[in-house]
């Protein structure tokens, strides 16, 4: 989605800007542009689409642009097609109000219209220009003022929405508001930051401000000032952003996929870490008692993308060691069902950006049905992180690739640890099963680095069927969950047609698509299942499949049915899915690779999806 830099301060502007919108790059864009300003000089607006490398050579590496003060933007098109009419920044029609804009303003149009009436011309199809104008309307109607005419506009407007503005008669000022679209400012040895996302100020502070819903917030070199939608001065706290600059860095690897898909045995380690203490898990940092956890009576788990394939892994788990009932939902359909909620239920959102729009919604409204909430988020202080009832964070760090690796696994984990927690809080489980899962998760991160050494021999599988057009992805149970997300990996950054299916659903439909060649991955971990899935591998290998199988050492019988059999070391049947995934995302990978494609910014996708 669109990404947002600000800077102000003493130092040249537009180098910092396109540094910022080059580490929000993986977010997704399609045009990008700054708006910078030297002194109190008219604004120097440059745009360009496609890549943030054209604007890079057009300002010289924003040297060619001078001042210190300036906002940049990354598009990513919702409301009129990439181009640089409508890329970000937008101005009012005599420049008095310059402004970038994430998110959605659903009654643009309406605004438009009313402002039409006041003589205002639209060159663009965006919703921003609408919502720059209105805050230059109210701006000249009321001469109250930058916070003044914002708050205004605010009130108005209805959506999403991170706008930093400029205005002309405040030099050295950037002003900032938002809803539901994330936003942060960072000061430094008096020079102030503003981004949509951490990764754009890492380099230059840790230290940050969250500015909240319908706030607003002045900044000026080196402070910062922070309004409510009334107007009135409020203060707040710095929070040290923990993740280190380098963490955000390739280190070396070509990808930041790959880097990511090596760095899942230490931050699954680490997220273990955070609530196992002493061989016995700890929710004290997520605040949740044992009482509350033997009274809640249902699980929802909520999410969207990968993070819903956590949720359909974690049902399974939860499910098998607790009597919970639990219901997996993805948050865009959830958010808009008429039902009702089982008494004492849980909702458990699982985020990484912890800014997904739908998840959030969904949030929203298990709260405002008085249920309570649990977030699995990795990203600290995020929207879904500030409004569950409680948190439990994964420690996987900045994730860069807009395909997920390393924060996929570390829900996963989590999902397991509360699963573990529950049934031992319910007396669920005997002390001798509650010991020997700890001591069995505690294995994962170095199973997961034993499956990693052997990554050359899928590198070379993938280079052999890299040019297929079409994947299936079988399992039952965990499997196949699994398979949901290996079969999302392969579509999202190889650009090949991919589904998974639960194995026994194969001959109600999908076993007809099967042909020579069609490229089929069972995977098959789990004992009790072990020998239907291989019947359903039999059935599409014996109509052509060409078959991968994906299962624990020991099953040397796959063999006898795949052409290419890939094993993973022993475990938990219940933990199986966190190292079955490994092959699969260095399966989508390798081919991704092969085809040569952009493998950490696929086409048209985002790594945070903020707006419906
Ligand atoms: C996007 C990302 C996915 C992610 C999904 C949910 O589609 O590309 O990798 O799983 O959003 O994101 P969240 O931040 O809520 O986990």
């Amino acid at each position: 989605m669109c990404g947002i830099v600000g800077f102000t301060g003493n130092s040249v502007a537009a180098p910092i800007l396109l540094d910022g919108l080059s580490k929000l790059e993986y977010r997704g864009y399609d045009s990008a542009g700054i708006a910078v300003r030297d002194g109190d000089k008219d604004f120097e607006v440059v745009k360009a689409k496609g890549k943030l490398k054209s604007l890079i050579e057009m300002t010289d590496h924003g040297n060619a642009v001078k001042g210190t003060c300036g906002i940049g933007h990354t598009r990513w098109a919702t409301h009129g097609e990439p181009s640089v009419l409508n890329a970000h920044p937008h101005a009012s029609d005599d420049e008095n109000v310059v402004a970038v804009h994430n998110g959605i303003i659903e009654n643009f149009q309406e605004i438009k219209e009313k402002l039409s009436k006041s003589g205002y011309t639209f060159k663009s199809q965006t919703d921003t220009e609408a919502a720059v104008k209105l805050i230059d309307y109210y701006y000249k109607k009321y001469n109250l003022g930058p916070v003044d005419s914002i708050a205004r506009a605010m009130m108005r407007i209805r959506g999403s929405y991170a706008l930093c503005v400029m205005f002309k008669d405040y030099p050295g000022q950037i002003y900032t508001a938002r809803k539901d679209s994330p936003m942060i400012i960072g000061v430094s040895d008096g020079q102030t930051y503003v981004a949509s996302d951490v990764p754009a100020i890492l380099k230059y502070t840790r230290n940050v401000y969250y500015i909240g819903n319908l706030e607003i917030a002045k900044l000026e070199k080196g402070s910062v000032t922070f309004y409510n939608i009334d107007r009135e001065e409020i203060t707040k706290t710095l929070t040290e952003i923990k993740w280190d600059a380098e963490a955000a860095e390739k280190g070396g690897y070509e990808h930041f996929m790959l880097k990511e898909i090596h760095e899942q045995p230490k931050v699954i380690a680490d997220t273990i870490k955070s609530v196992v203490k002493k061989g016995r898990i700890n929710f004290e940092n997520i605040n949740l008692t044992d009482e509350e956890m033997k009274n809640i009576s249902q699980i929802y788990i909520v999410a969207c993308g990968s993070a819903y394939h956590v949720g359909m892994a974690a049902q399974y788990v939860i499910e098998e060691l607790t009597s919970l009932p639990v219901r997996v939902e993805l948050a865009s359909e959830f958010r808009y069902r008429k039902m009702k909620f089982v008494k004492d239920s849980l909702v458990i959102i699982i985020s990484q950006s912890g800014e997904t729009a739908d998840s959030l919604a969904a949030l929203r409204e298990a709260k405002e049905n008085g249920i309570k909430t649990l977030g699995i988020v990795n990203v600290v202080g995020s929207s879904i992180a500030r409004e569950a009832d409680n948190v439990f964070y994964t420690l996987a760090g900045p994730e860069i690739s807009v395909a997920t690796t390393k924060a996929y696994s570390t829900q996963l984990v989590a999902a397991y640890l509360l699963a573990i927690g529950f049934a031992k809080a319910r007396e669920e489980i005997t002390d001798e099963r509650y010991k020997e899962l700890l001591d069995e998760i505690n294995t994962i991160p170095d199973k997961i680095s034993r499956i990693l050494e052997d990554k050359e021999r899928i590198q070379w599988f993938s280079a052999k069927v890299a040019a297929v057009d079409d994947a299936f992805f079988i399992g039952r149970g965990i499997d196949y969950a699994i398979g949901m997300e290996g079969s999302l990996k392969m579509k999202e950054i190889s650009y090949i047609h991919s589904e998974a299916y639960a194995a026994g659903e194969l001959k109600h439909g999908p076993i007809s698509l099967i042909e020579n060649g069609t490229l089929v991955i069972g995977v098959n971990t789990q004992p009790e299942l072990y020998e239907k899935t291989v019947s359903n591998m039999v059935e599409v290998k014996s109509r052509g499949a060409y078959l991968m199988g994906l299962t624990t050492y020991g099953n040397y019988s796959m063999e006898d049915t795949a052409d290419f059999t890939v094993y993973i070391p022993n475990t938990d049947p219940l933990f199986a899915g966190s190292l079955s995934v490994i092959p699969l995302q260095l399966l989508g990978y390798y081919i991704s690779v092969a085809r040569g494609y952009d493998v950490d910014k696929p086409r048209n996708l985002a790594k945070s999806v903020t707006v419906e």
